[in-house]
């Protein structure tokens, strides 16, 4: 999901919406937001928000009237977190808006969060140095990132090297390009921002449908391309290397994310 392969369609956000975030990204935002304590009436921005699996968490965890942003660089995406806001008190801004460009002056958040963002940033310092500028002193960004390739993925990847090619392949492991947490902390600290906590979280992905989500992801496109026979055989292939994971017809998948807390 680089910038510049990213899906830009509707369909492919609405897809993204009802199959990734139930199955993955949903989990991870209530796993984030166990461990986080909100100041009453916080102003917040959620950093390529997506559809606003993580925004709408936080806007269950947050008490008082608060003022959440969501910003990512897809307007599609955008389009459906909008439609998906949640009635609350709470202020609700949404913009589309590269993270290296976020159009607040300085100083005007209290948290900022990126789930599963930093890995697509082409200019990850760039970046990172424009969330420090918004935040507040004494300001919190919280970040996930995966912490390694997911066996669902991996099996993923492999199937496509085997039978479409290397470059459906990379774009399977794509979320997982960036997953070195030494790498991460040296980022975050030459942009100015002090690390307070690196955690774990080990979540579980869940299949109830392994072809619908497969058919989800950014690679669908290639396996269109490369018709039905093709793709039944990486979905079977995948299946096969799940199996050990099957309890009762749904696949339970583990997954890992770094959580880096990190103040300004
Ligand atoms: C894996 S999705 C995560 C979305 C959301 N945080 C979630 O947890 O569901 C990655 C998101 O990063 C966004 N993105 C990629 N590059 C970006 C950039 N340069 N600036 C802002 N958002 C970006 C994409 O549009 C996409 O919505």
């Amino acid at each position: 999901m680089a910038a510049d392969n990213f899906r830009l369609t509707k369909e492919a956000a609405l897809k993204y919406d009802s199959h990734c975030v139930p199955a993955m990204f949903g989990p991870l935002a209530q796993a984030t937001m166990e461990k986080v304590n909100l100041r009453n009436g916080a102003h917040i921005v959620d950093i390529a928000c997506g559809t606003g699996a993580l925004t709408r968490e936080i806007a269950k965890t947050l008490s008082g009237k608060g003022r959440i942003v969501g910003v990512d660089l897809n307007e599609t995406m955008i389009e459906v977190a909008r439609a998906n806001q949640p009635e609350s008190d709470h202020t609700f801004e949404w913009h589309a808006a590269d993270v290296c460009n976020i159009p607040y002056k300085d100083g005007s958040f209290d948290y900022a969060f990126i789930q599963q963002g930093l890995q697509f940033f082409p200019d990850k310092p760039a970046a990172l140095t424009e969330v420090h500028r918004i935040l507040r002193d004494q300001g919190q960004l919280f970040l996930t990132c995966w912490r390694a390739v997911s066996p669902f993925n991996g099996a993923l990847a492999d199937a496509l090297e085997r039978h479409v090619g290397p470059d459906a392949a990379t774009k399977a492991k794509a979320p997982f390009s960036f997953r070195d947490g030494d790498l991460i902390s040296n980022l975050l600290t030459d942009a100015g921002f002090q690390i307070s906590r690196q955690d774990a979280l080990v979540l579980e992905r869940r299949f109830e449908d392994l072809r619908a989500q497969i058919m989800a992801l950014p690679i669908e496109v290639d396996l269109r391309k490369a018709g039905d026979r093709i793709a039944e055989a990486v979905v079977a292939e995948v299946a096969a290397k799940l199996a050990q994971y099957d309890r009762s017809g749904v696949l339970h998948v583990p997954q890992e994310a770094h959580l880096f807390v990190a103040e300004t």
